[in-house]
């Protein structure tokens, strides 16, 4: 228990009187305002509780992993880094392949270490997700998309032992 918690008989804390009350004061406390005391104490034990608990929720979870420098990927940086093959410039409103390819060379997928899912996002918006168990023999997919103007697409990756992966390309049409 923080230390705070202990100072629920200091009215100070409370926003009462700074002096804490005299025994003579103490006695001629009414019935109401020792409720009023009990219930401000509860309050705050309650809110001392609140905030513990709430404590792991304000835990950031994990950010996408993306290489440090593009250019110069480390081992780890290739197996898992989302590779995307599409036109240079597709045509507005006509469909095209995009395809997402796990690592290069591609990432393993035996059962204790695998690509679990892959997922591809338009201008923020999910417009693909497929999850792969062990039998599928390489983390790559084939996504007809369809434009009508510039876009930034995401391609995310998940590996069961390393982590989210992703890779961002703006996509201009013509
Ligand atoms: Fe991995």
């Amino acid at each position: 228990m923080p230390a705070f918690l202990g100072h629920d008989a200091d009215p100070a804390f409370l926003g009462h009187d700074a002096d804490p009350p005299s025994r003579l004061a103490r006695e001629r406390e009414t019935e109401p305002l020792r409720a009023r005391r009990a219930f401000c104490r509860a309050i705050a034990l309650g809110l001392g509780a609140v905030t513990l608990g709430a404590r792991p929720a304000l835990a950031q979870p994990p950010t996408d992993r993306e290489p440090a420098d593009p250019g110069h990927l480390t081992p780890e940086e290739s197996a898992h880094v989302p590779v995307l093959v599409l036109p240079r410039r597709p045509r507005v409103e006509r469909p095209f392949d995009l395809i997402v390819q796990i690592g290069d060379p591609t990432h393993t997928m035996a059962e204790h270490h695998r690509i679990a899912w892959i997922e591809v996002l338009a201008g923020g918006a999910r417009v693909f997700r497929a999850e792969l168990g062990p039998a599928v023999a390489f983390p790559v997919v084939r996504v007809p998309l369809v434009l009508t103007g510039p876009t930034v697409l995401t391609a995310r990756a998940q590996c069961n032992q390393h982590g989210v992966w992703r890779t961002r390309r703006e996509v201009e049409v013509g």
